[in-house]
């Protein structure tokens, strides 16, 4: 029986949409915070997206414009029809591993919020912990007024967070990516730090003029196998853009053009700091110390994995 089969699975995949559907339909019994959550969960869960109650948590928190631990406060409140309307249209495009933070706009980074959309990479918890070596070094490194570059800024948190942090330092952030700039820019001005960033669309180093020092170069660059993206979760799989996940084929690409190239750009005394990807640790302090480069440091992160190098001229 294939039709009442496919049937059966329509059902089971919309229960809670539907129920939702029933409210927004306007009928006037309520459907409470607490039910939302709890019929939203199941369908979340049926469509294998991780931690699926946090998320419903989260996109009714957006919704609701209250701080997601107030729910807990709230689990009696019945939904407006328009709340409704809002939320089921968010929970079937998280059910179909859109990503929450595209959902929402916003994530936050460093504590600063970070505009977001399909042009750029969704800042990761991970490269918190490559701006915040960044600033220590800054701050350590006693220099005046520090000249940074951001080599693939894409939303620009990191040459925003650092902005924001070190307010005599002077940046440039460049991407291959116009679309990309279009948000980094936007981001910068909603932080009022869009004067203390030059944004420079451009390959790598290409647009920027020979001869120019800076005291910092920090990137995330692309750093993923080309092989992998596929086997990647949809939501970072075809949402991301790709020119910010494929590092080519052993996914070390961009950081072997880094080495070589960041070494015209860099001042005597001044600071690499990259992110790169499980595994890749050993891999990339051989790309560095072949290309002249003393790597001073491998930064472990949250989960124990070396994430982060800091390197300068021999
Ligand atoms: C992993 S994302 C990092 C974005 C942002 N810095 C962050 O940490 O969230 C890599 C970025 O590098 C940019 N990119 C890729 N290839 C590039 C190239 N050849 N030259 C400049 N930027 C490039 C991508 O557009 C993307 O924005």
């Amino acid at each position: 029986m294939p039709c009442l089969n496919f049937i059966q699975r329509y059902i089971s995949q919309r229960a809670p949409v539907f129920s939702l559907l029933r409210n927004v339909g306007g009928y006037s019994w309520g459907v409470t915070v607490l039910e939302v959550i709890q019929k939203s969960t199941e369908f979340l869960a049926r469509k294998g997206v991780e931690s699926p109650r946090l998320q419903i948590e989260l996109l009714l928190a957006h919704v609701l414009r209250m701080p997601r631990l107030k729910l807990y406060l709230s689990f009696d409140r019945e939904l407006t029809e328009a709340e409704l309307a809002t939320l089921r249209e968010l929970v079937m495009r998280r059910g179909n591993r859109e990503p929450l933070q595209h959902l929402v706009g916003t994530v936050s980074f460093c504590g600063y919020e970070i505009a977001v959309n399909r042009n750029v990479f969704i800042p990761r918890p991970e490269t918190e912990l490559l701006a915040e070596q960044c600033w220590i070094w800054l701050d350590q490194s006693g220099i005046e007024s520090p000249a940074v570059l951001d080599v693939g800024t894409g939303s620009g948190c990191l040459a925003i967070a650092l902005a924001l942090r070190c307010p005599a330092a002077r940046l440039t952030a460049v991407d291959i990516s116009e679309a990309a700039l279009v948000v980094a820019r936007s981001n910068a001005a909603r932080h009022g730090v869009e004067d203390r960033i030059t944004f420079v669309c451009g390959d790598a180093f290409s647009a920027i003029s020979k001869g120019t020092r800076f005291d910092l170069i920090v990137s995330n660059p692309p750093y993923i196998p080309t092989e992998e993206i596929s086997r990647l979760q949809p939501e970072v799989r075809d949402y991301d853009p790709r020119i910010a996940l494929d590092g080519g084929a052993d996914g070390l690409g961009f950081i072997q053009r880094l080495a070589v190239e960041a070494a015209d750009y860099i001042s005597p005394e001044g600071r690499l700091m990259i992110e790169f990807g499980d595994g890749q640790a050993e891999l990339v302090r051989g790309i560095f110390g072949s290309a002249g480069w003393n790597v001073e440091d491998v930064k472990v992160d949250d989960h124990g994995c070396p994430r982060i190098l800091v390197a300068r001229r021999c």
